[in-house]
């Protein structure tokens, strides 16, 4: 028998595949398609403080190796998601966990503190990350200042377990890493997406609709016709485009900072795969989130679990977490 549990923060995962956040809606969307009960742990969307409209179209397109996404963290607030949507996810059978996200230290501290209310939210995950807001980087880019977002949200968590997750768009996310554990990470989650841009060459134009991080577009030759124009939309890769990237990550951090630590790793990017969460997992992580796979198969986590089982017996261990960090050098 092959014991797939693994634990993240204190709480045991029946397995290690997460379904990420943002990519699932509110959690109860994704029980119309695939059983809660085949994973490990779902992840909300991010919840702010005040409802967010997001974006404007297209917010989601596909490119070569994966899909943008420019959301712009659209979602019903605080006081909706707990009033309507988490009472819908309760009843499912898996492990549920809370993403927050916010533009300021009281915005986190507010979802955080109510969120640690909710006995249906074991752990929460900070979403420090998102890189399709104007703001959304504002923590997740400066260790100094993620450490100050932490030590407020820290207190406020109570017995909830904070995962902490870091976005891939920064110089050294391994300084990133060492910084939230340092400040009282229970787990860190990397990667987010990836910042990029795609462009409608007929149109000229950016194909999204909106979100924060291109620079305004320069008056020029050609380029002339909206010189005060607002800044070019730009959105987030994912899929499988940006797994290797996470590889690297996860185990660079693994190495430097979570192994040494004993903090869980969530490993995520373009896995679609069990090998590809074999991976991650052999890079350190002790599990492994799936987001743009549910948009092309929701049931793909299953066959991911099927894989890892019968990969962990054919290394002729008894569980999944005897593999974690093992890669041979
Ligand atoms: C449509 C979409 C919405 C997302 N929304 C969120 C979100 O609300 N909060 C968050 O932390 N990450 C969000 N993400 C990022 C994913 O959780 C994940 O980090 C990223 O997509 C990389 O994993 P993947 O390649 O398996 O999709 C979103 C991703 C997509 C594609």
């Amino acid at each position: 028998m092959i014991d797939l549990a693994v634990r993240v923060a204190g709480v045991q995962l029946r397995n290690p595949v997460v379904a990420a956040a943002g990519t699932c809606g509110y959690v109860d969307e994704l029980a119309d398609v695939l059983d809660p009960a085949r994973l490990g742990a779902i992840v909300t969307k991010s919840i702010t403080r005040a409802p967010r409209t997001g974006h404007p179209p297209w917010r989601l397109i596909t490119v070569e190796g994966g899909m943008l996404n420019a959301v712009g963290l659209a979602n019903v607030g605080l006081e909706k998601f707990l009033v309507e949507m988490l009472p819908a996810a309760a009843g499912l059978d898996t492990v549920l966990i809370g993403s927050i996200a916010g533009n300021s230290i009281d915005d986190y501290v507010t979802v955080a503190s109510a969120f640690d209310q909710e006995d249906r939210l074991p752990l929460v995950e900070l979403n420090v990350s998102c890189p399709n807001t104007d703001d959304g980087l504002v923590f997740g880019e400066n260790p100094a200042r993620l450490a100050e977002l932490l030590g407020e949200v820290r207190p406020a968590l109570g017995g909830t377990g904070m995962l902490v997750k870091l976005s891939p768009n920064v110089g050294d996310i391994v300084a990133m890493a060492d910084a939230a554990v340092g400040a009282g990470a229970d787990g860190l989650t990397l990667i987010n997406t990836v910042a990029a841009m795609a462009i409608d060459v007929e149109q000229r134009r950016s194909r999204l609709g909106g979100g924060g991080r291109g620079v305004p577009a320069a008056p020029g030759p050609g380029h002339g016709q909206k010189p005060s124009g607002p800044a070019t939309a730009a959105g987030g890769l994912s899929g499988p485009a940006i797994h290797p990237i996470a590889v690297k990550m996860v185990h660079d951090v693994s190495v430097s900072v979570a192994k040494p630590a004993d903090v869980p790793i969530i490993g995520l990017g373009g896995v679609m795969t069990w090998q590809d969460a074999a991976e991650f997992i052999l890079a350190g992580a002790t599990a492994v989130g799936m987001g743009t796979a549910l948009f092309v198969d929701p049931r793909l986590p299953e066959a991911v679990v099927k894989g890892l089982r019968a990969w962990v017996k054919r290394q002729g261990c008894a569980s999944v977490g005897e593999l974690v960090g093992k890669l041979e050098h």
